[in-house]
């Protein structure tokens, strides 16, 4: 009875292997060093609130995001230039896969937002229709890496708001689906603060 969820298990295991042996994290951290680090930290956890904390996100996300950014389905001026210096998908899976293997640490929130923010990040707002976070970025704020829901948890405010804001007027269209669309342009703003917030002290 108990042998399915073990076999599951065991699956999802062999799958992270293979993605582990398949990637160069040797090459990952070279290319992190020489080229990401400048803004976004040796090890992805970066300190300006404007770039993105890598470190801990899936690979699979991360390699979705480089990819969009150099066919133009995200558009931003300072990455479409940063990816093409992703020459091949072998450069773009291992920087993915070494910032993909470092622990993320949580940045600083303002404290006075934080009991909105996680009304909405586990509840939504019934009346406005604003779906729960977690139903799709887990409960734990770690996503969900086979779907390429993104980890959001101790990512910086700022970035987090930017991107909502991105979605809500369409600024950012590469989420499949319309899927963030759909949430953000039913938000308020001070929910998208606040959601913001919270999500930066998440560990
Ligand atoms: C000059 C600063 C700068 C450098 C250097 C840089 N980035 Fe970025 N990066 C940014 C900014 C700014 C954003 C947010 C852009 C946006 O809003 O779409 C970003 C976003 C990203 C994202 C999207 C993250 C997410 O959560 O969706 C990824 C992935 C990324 N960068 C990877 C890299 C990699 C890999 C390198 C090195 C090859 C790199 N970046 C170099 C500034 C930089
Ligand atoms: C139906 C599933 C779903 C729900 C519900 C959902 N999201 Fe998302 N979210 C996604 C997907 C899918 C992406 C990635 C889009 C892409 O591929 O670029 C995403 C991306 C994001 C990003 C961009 C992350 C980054 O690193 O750039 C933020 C921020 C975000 N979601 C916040 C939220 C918040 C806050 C809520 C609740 C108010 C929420 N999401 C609800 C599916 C969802």
């Amino acid at each position: 009875m108990n042998f399915i969820p073990l076999l599951a298990i065991l699956g999802l295991m062999t799958g992270l292997n293979a993605t582990a042996t398949a990637a160069d994290l040797a090459a990952g951290e070279a290319t992190a060093a020489g080229i990401c680090a400048g803004c976004h930290m040796p090890d992805g956890n970066s300190v300006i609130p404007q770039f993105p904390n890598l470190a801990g996100q899936s690979a699979q996300y991360l390699s979705k995001q480089l990819n969009d950014y150099k066919n133009g389905a995200r558009k931003d001026d300072t990455m479409t230039g940063m990816a093409f210096t992703l020459a091949t998908d072998a450069d773009i899976a291992n920087v993915s896969a070494f910032f993909a293997s470092k622990k993320h640490r949580p940045t600083t929130a303002d404290a006075s937002k934080v009991a909105l923010g996680k009304a909405i990040y586990r509840g939504g707002n019934s009346t406005s229709n604003v779906p729960a976070c977690m139903g799709c970025h887990s409960p734990n704020g770690s996503g969900n890496p086979a779907a390429k829901f993104p980890s959001l948890a101790g990512q910086h405010a700022d970035y987090t708001i930017k991107q909502l804001k991105d979605f809500r007027d369409s600024a950012r269209t590469n989420d499949s689906n319309n899927m963030m669309h759909n949430v953000a342009n039913k938000m308020k703003v001070e929910e998208i603060n606040a959601v913001a917030h919270y999500i930066a002290q998440m560990k």
